[in-house]
C-alpha cells in the first residue's frame, strides 16, 4: 500500500521533509534533496513553494530539482573515480527524460549521454553535449538516423545486422565508431517489459552471433569497433546480476581483441533502481558503481586484459527523484463500502507508468504534507480509461477540489513517455534551484494538438 508519510517520520522543526535523507545518493530518497516544509507548513522544493509553482505555471506541472540531478550526477562521477582503476564515464540515458535543460545540466557535470532517436540526438547536441560523449542506440534505426549519427560524429551502438547493412550502404568516408550491443543472457528481477538482458529480448545480437559479427567487421573499413555494450534491465535492486554481467562482458572483450578489434570501451548499461515508496531499498550509487567497477576490473585482470574504459548508462537513478508532479484535485466519487475516487487534472498521459507497469508512487498534499492522513482514496486520472489510476489506497488528509497534490519520483519515464491521449496537452516543466523557478518546457495548448491534422478538401464542412 502506498501512503503519504506518517507524521512521526517527518522533522517538524527546521526542516528537511524526509528523515534519514541520503544526500550522497539521492536515488535512495523518496523526495528531492531540497524538499523542505516552509514557514506556513507547505512543501518547498529547490526553495520554491509547490503551491506557488502550481498557481504560477498551472497544473499538471513537472517540477525538476536541479540540486538532486546534480547530486546524482556527481555521485556517479565520484564513485567511478574512486572505485575504477581505469578511466570511466557515466552516460545519461536520455530516454528517461530528454530536454535541452536536463542535457545542459548533465553535460556541465561532465557526463556523456545516450540517445535512441533523431529527436533525442538533436536535443543532446543542442543542449550542449559534445558529440564525442554521445552514443546512439536503437533496435530499429532508420537510414536517416544513422546518417545523422555519422554526420554528428557520435558513437553508434550496432544492435543487429540491419544496422551494419544500413551503415555499410552510407558509403562513409570516415570510419564510424561502433559499439556492439549483445544480449548477455542474464535474468534479473524486474518488470518483464523493462528486462532486456535475457535471451528472449528484441535488443542486441544473440551471444552466439558475436563472433560472426566481429569476424564480419574485420573486413569493413567503414567501421571502427571501439566498444561492447550490454544492458540487463531497469529498476534493479540486486547487485549480483551486474557482477555476472562483468564476467560475460570480459569474455566478449577478450574475443573482440583476439580478433583484432581495438576495443577500448566496455558499456555495462544502466539499471540501478530508485525509491518510489518507503519500502523500496535500492543500493546507493556508490555501492552500485563499486560493484560494477570491481567486477569489471577483476574479470579483466583474471583474463589478462588491459583495462577498458568503463561506461555506464544510468537514466532513472539520475533523474527520477529530482522530479515531482503537481496536480490539482478535482471531483470526488464515494462508493460506500468499496472505495473513494479522487480525480486529478492529469493521469496516464503525463504518467503512463502505473497503467503500464503497475508502478507505485508516494504522494502528499502540497500545503498540508504533515496533516493527519485520515482518509484513504484512489487517485484517478482524467482520461477516459478505467485503468487510469495513479495511486491506489493513498492515505491523505481530507482533500478538497483545488488542493494541490504532489507525486514524488516522477522525473524519469514520465515526461519522456507522455502522450496526448484524449487530446490532452502535455504539461509544462520547470527547473527549480535556490528559490528560482525557470520554465524548461512550455505547456502545450489544446489548439496546438491540431497542428498535424489535415482535413481533406472533400471532407471540409460546408458553411
Ligand atoms: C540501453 C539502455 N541503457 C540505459 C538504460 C537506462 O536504464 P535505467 O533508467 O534503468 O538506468 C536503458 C533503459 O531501458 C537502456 O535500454
Amino acid at each position: 500500500m502506498t501512503t503519504s508519510m506518517a507524521t512521526a517520520d517527518l522533522q517538524v522543526s527546521n526542516r528537511p521533509f524526509e528523515s534519514n535523507r541520503d544526500t550522497a545518493s539521492p536515488n535512495r530518497n523518496l523526495t528531492p534533496v531540497t524538499t523542505a516544509v516552509g514557514p506556513k507548513g507547505g512543501l518547498e522544493v529547490g526553495g520554491c513553494g509547490l503551491s506557488d509553482l502550481a498557481r504560477r505555471y498551472g497544473t499538471p506541472l513537472y517540477v525538476l530539482d536541479e540540486a538532486t540531478l546534480r547530486g546524482n550526477a556527481q555521485a556517479y562521477r565520484k564513485a567511478l573515480a574512486s572505485h575504477y582503476p581505469g578511466s570511466a564515464l557515466a552516460l545519461y540515458a536520455s530516454k528517461a527524460n530528454s530536454s535541452l535543460a536536463i542535457t545542459a545540466v548533465v553535460a556541465s557535470e561532465g557526463l556523456g549521454l545516450d540517445a535512441v532517436s533523431a529527436g533525442e540526438l538533436l536535443t543532446a547536441v543542442q543542449g550542449g553535449m559534445p558529440p564525442e560523449r554521445i552514443v546512439f542506440h536503437g533496435n530499429n534505426k532508420s537510414l536517416e538516423e544513422l546518417q545523422l549519427a555519422a554526420d554528428l560524429g557520435v558513437t553508434v551502438v550496432a544492435d543487429n545486422w540491419s544496422d551494419l547493412e544500413l551503415l555499410a550502404s552510407l558509403g562513409l568516408s570516415q570510419p564510424v565508431r561502433l559499439m556492439l550491443r549483445f544480449t548477455p543472457g542474464i535474468e534479473c528481477h524486474t518488470h518483464e517489459y523493462i528486462r532486456t538482458g535475457h535471451l528472449d529480448s528484441k535488443f542486441g545480437f544473440d551471444p552466439d552471433q558475436l563472433e560472426p559479427v566481429l569476424r564480419h567487421l574485420q573486413g569493413c573499413s567503414w567501421a571502427l569497433v571501439s566498444g561492447l555494450h550490454a544492458h540487463i534491465g531497469s529498476q534493479i535492486f540486486e547487485l549480483q546480476p551486474h557482477r555476472d554481467l562483468a564476467a560475460v562482458m570480459a569474455d566478449a572483450l577478450k574475443l573482440a581483441r583476439e580478433l583484432g578489434h581495438p576495443v577500448s570501451d566496455l558499456n555495462v548499461g544502466g539499471g540501478l533502481g530508485i525509491r518510489y515508496v518507503a519500502s523500496d531499498d535500492p543500493p546507493s550509487i556508490d555501492e552500485w558503481v563499486r560493484t560494477v567497477a570491481e567486477a569489471v576490473a577483476g574479470a579483466c585482470q583474471e583474463r589478462g586484459l588491459d583495462l577498458p574504459r568503463l561506461l555506464c548508462e544510468p537514466g532513472r537513478s539520475l533523474v527520477a527523484t529530482a522530479g515531482v508532479t503537481l496536480y490539482s484535485v478535482g471531483s470526488r466519487k464515494e462508493i460506500p463500502g468499496i472505495r473513494t475516487y479522487l480525480s486529478v487534472d492529469g493521469g496516464m498521459s503525463d504518467n503512463p507508468r502505473p497503467i503500464t507497469y503497475q508502478s507505485l508512487y508516494t504522494a502528499v498534499l502540497a500545503d498540508r504534507p504533515e496533516a493527519e492522513a485520515s482518509d484513504t482514496v484512489t487517485l484517478a486520472g482524467k482520461h477516459c480509461e478505467s485503468g487510469d489510476v495513479l495511486l491506489k489506497d493513498l492515505a491523505l488528509p481530507p482533500a478538497q477540489a483545488g488542493d494541490v497534490l504532489a507525486v514524488f519520483a516522477t522525473g524519469a519515464y514520465n515526461a519522456s513517455m507522455a502522450s496526448n491521449y484524449n487530446r490532452i496537452p502535455r504539461p509544462a516543466a520547470v527547473m527549480v534551484h535556490d528559490g528560482m523557478a525557470e520554465l524548461v518546457q512550455r505547456r502545450e495548448l489544446p489548439e496546438e494538438l491540431l497542428r498535424y491534422d489535415v482535413l481533406p478538401e472533400r471532407l471540409r464542412p460546408v458553411v
